[in-house]
């Protein structure tokens, strides 16, 4: 096999040194999943890359408030000033990072995203009204809205320009029809996109002249390459703050979902009100050593998560420079998922499935992310440089085969 090499980023840097074969010994869901692909001990030397984890080991702030957690025997409940002091990191983060630091009372501890977005159509949209949702989507906002008895309306996005957009006539004729909650993920899992301002207004144009309102997933926040920057959906303006609920986490930036820490940010006072009043199951499943690892990372972690930003960048810089015959290919401005559009190879079986068999390298299937995806796959960027080479490499010599 040809090896490829890259310009970006340091010719050798530790993340380069972590194997398949010590990622598969680690046995994350990434790496041994589906099992009787892998076979035993992973024989079938595939590579693991779909679900949104990265392969590089976390900060060591936030791996020294996990040891402080068990070394002081912190699993007990959650105190307020623990969370309190993760508000305040938080708040402090996203104004140093994006320019707006919401009020620390209105930024309340959740487990994660979606603990966030079923609390958020439960008690912040209208009872019984359906959910809205650009698609192709994270997966589990197309099953998750039925599992909770509200209808989900997707509206495809448009291939607008070599990139995918939001289709706002669509999503104004779901409101139009009944429809009280938009989704609104941004950064954009899985299509990379990071929306301008622009777009955001118009967002905010549509929402209110229904008196809608947005659940806007943030938790890829962090993640943005190149000249993109993340712009909080509810800093744009007093109507989008007035008709926002925000979720995030520190989770996708410091690779750390088990910890089951994530954050709702309230941005009105109503709302902040009605959370005190509604949100406490939401709140109850947070993990105390998540809440104290997530203080860590907002406030110590940021010279690690600068140091994966340049490591992605290196390897966004990989995939955009290497030939994938027939693929048409997404290099993410925000999020490490790639997006590969198989469409025209004319495969006659889900893409994910023969990239799995004839390359081994294990993506997600667009078809999961809807039916605006069918015929794509996501491929995560976040593993060592040298293994992100082979992935490519391999799919590159399943196209020519
Ligand atoms: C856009 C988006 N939202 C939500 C989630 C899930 O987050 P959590 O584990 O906090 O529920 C993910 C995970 O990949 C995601 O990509």
């Amino acid at each position: 096999m040809t090896r490829l090499v890259t310009t970006a980023g340091p010719a050798s840097h530790r993340f380069d040194a972590l194997t398949a074969e010590h990622m598969r010994a680690g046995g994350s869901w990434k790496w041994s999943t589906p099992g009787e692909w892998h076979g035993p001990d992973g024989r079938h030397g595939l590579i693991g890359a779909f679900v949104a984890e990265m392969d590089y080991p976390v900060a060591e702030a936030v791996a020294d408030a996990v040891r402080a957690c068990a070394e002081g025997s912190r699993f007990g409940y959650l105190p307020d000033a623990w969370v309190a002091d993760m508000a305040a990191a938080c708040a402090a983060f996203w104004g140093e990072r994006f320019g707006w630091a919401p009020d620390p009372a209105r930024v309340r501890p959740v487990p994660d995203v979606l603990t966030a977005f079923t609390a958020t159509v439960r008690h912040f949209s209208r009872p019984g009204s359906a959910i809205v949702l650009p698609t192709p989507a994270y997966m589990p906002f197309l099953t998750v809205p039925g599992m909770i008895d509200r209808e989900l309306v997707q509206t495809p996005m448009p291939w607008v320009g070599g990139r995918f957009v939001l289709d706002l006539d669509a999503i104004d004729r779901a409101f139009a029809a009944g429809a009280g909650l938009l989704v609104l993920t941004n950064p954009h899992n899985p299509t990379g996109r990071v929306f301008s301002d622009a777009e955001l207004a118009e967002v905010t144009e549509v929402v209110e002249r229904h008196g809608a309102r947005v659940f806007a997933d943030e938790i890829h926040a962090p993640l943005t390459f190149g000249g993109a920057r993340h712009r909080p959906y509810a800093a744009t303006s007093d109507a989008a703050a007035a008709h926002t609920v925000t979720a995030t986490s520190a989770s996708k930036a410091w690779n750390t979902p088990g910890l089951k820490c994530g954050q709702v940010i309230l941005s009105n006072e109503a709302d902040a009100a009605h959370w005190a009043a509604t949100g406490y199951l939401a709140e109850h499943g947070t993990a105390t050593p998540g809440v104290l690892a997530t203080t860590a990372a907002y406030r110590e972690g940021g010279a690690w998560l600068d140091e994966v930003l340049a490591y992605l960048e290196g390897n966004r810089a990989l995939l955009a420079g290497t030939d994938l015959p027939g693929l048409d290919v997404i290099v993410p401005d925000g999020t490490y998922l790639a997006w590969l559009d198989a469409r025209g190879l004319g495969l006659g079986e889900p893409p994910s499935a023969f990239f799995a068999r004839e390359a081994g390298v294990v993506m997600t299937d667009g078809a999961a992310c809807g039916e605006a995806g069918r015929g794509g796959v996501r491929l995560n960027l976040a593993m060592a440089r040298p293994v992100l080479a082979e992935a490519l490499d391999r799919l590159r010599a399943a196209l020519r085969a």
